[in-house]
């Protein structure tokens, strides 16, 4: 399926059209921002790689019966998914403090948190994406008390099938954050799940691998997502199928 106009420009992908009503194309640039995006640079490769990254975590998830909202691999930069309506609210599960959980509780950098906890948080960066509440999400009528409950519970899923799938490459997946959507009246995994939306440390020297080394400007930062890509068994050069 081809890409037809542009329907909205984000700060690391763009989105288009197609011509099914009930598709779009994620095109990932190399584009890389942090802090709401006031510091935004382009990284060689970064969008291919992103691109491969999350069509494996995708793949993974779907086998592991979490339904998202991914459909497949159309190039290197570009994939295809269902179109969501989307629900304005981050889910943001952590298994280790760290970010900025740190400063709002003044809770130790590198607590392991037991059981992980979890947070919402107001898609809004001029507003610097506010930590919100259920009641919130209730109130201001951006999804339905069982949505609330389906997204909680389908973060944990994730959370579930990845922190094994990272542990077993030698890797913690520390936090990360998802978005969900509306798709004919089920709730579907809206988001990419990249190096770019989460946290991963080496389990021995706790190093860390992920968009941090960007934001902390710590350089190395694709080259860190491809060894992350490197340890999982992720082939950057398979064929684009389908
Ligand atoms: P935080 O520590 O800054 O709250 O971030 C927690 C995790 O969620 C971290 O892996 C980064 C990710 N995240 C995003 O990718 N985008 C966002 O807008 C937010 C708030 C968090
Ligand atoms: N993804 C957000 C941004 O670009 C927040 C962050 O990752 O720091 O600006």
């Amino acid at each position: 399926m081809e890409r037809k106009e542009q329907l909205y420009t984000g700060k690391a992908k763009s989105v288009f059209i197609t011509e099914s009503k009930d598709h779009l194309v994620l095109f990932f640039r190399d584009d890389t921002s942090a802090f709401d995006g006031e510091k935004i640079e382009q990284l060689d490769r970064k969008g291919m790689v992103n691109n491969r990254f999350n069509a494996f975590i995708m793949e993974r998830l779907e086998a592991a019966g979490i339904k998202t909202h991914y459909e497949r691999l159309l190039s290197d930069t570009e994939s295809l998914v269902k179109r969501l309506d989307m629900i304005p609210v981050e889910c943001v599960v952590r298994n280790i403090a760290t970010g900025s959980i740190c400063k709002r509780l003044g809770v130790e950098d590198g607590l392991d948190l037991q059981p992980p906890t979890f947070e919402f948080f107001l898609k809004d960066d001029e507003r610097h994406d506010p930590m919100i509440n259920d009641f919130h999400i209730r109130t201001f009528k951006w999804a339905t008390d069982e949505e609330v409950e389906q997204m909680k519970v389908l973060t944990f899923e994730v959370n579930q099938v990845l922190s094994g799938l990272f542990r077993e490459a030698g890797m913690i997946l520390v936090d990360f954050k998802l978005e969900f959507g509306r798709f004919n009246g089920s709730l579907l995994l809206g988001d990419e799940f990249t190096p770019d939306g989460c946290r991963v440390w080496d389990v021995e020297t706790r190093e860390k691998l992920d968009k941090d080394r960007f934001r902390r400007g710590m350089g190395q930062v694709v080259e860190s997502y491809e060894l992350i890509a490197s340890k999982l068994g992720i082939d950057m050069a398979g064929p684009v199928t389908g």
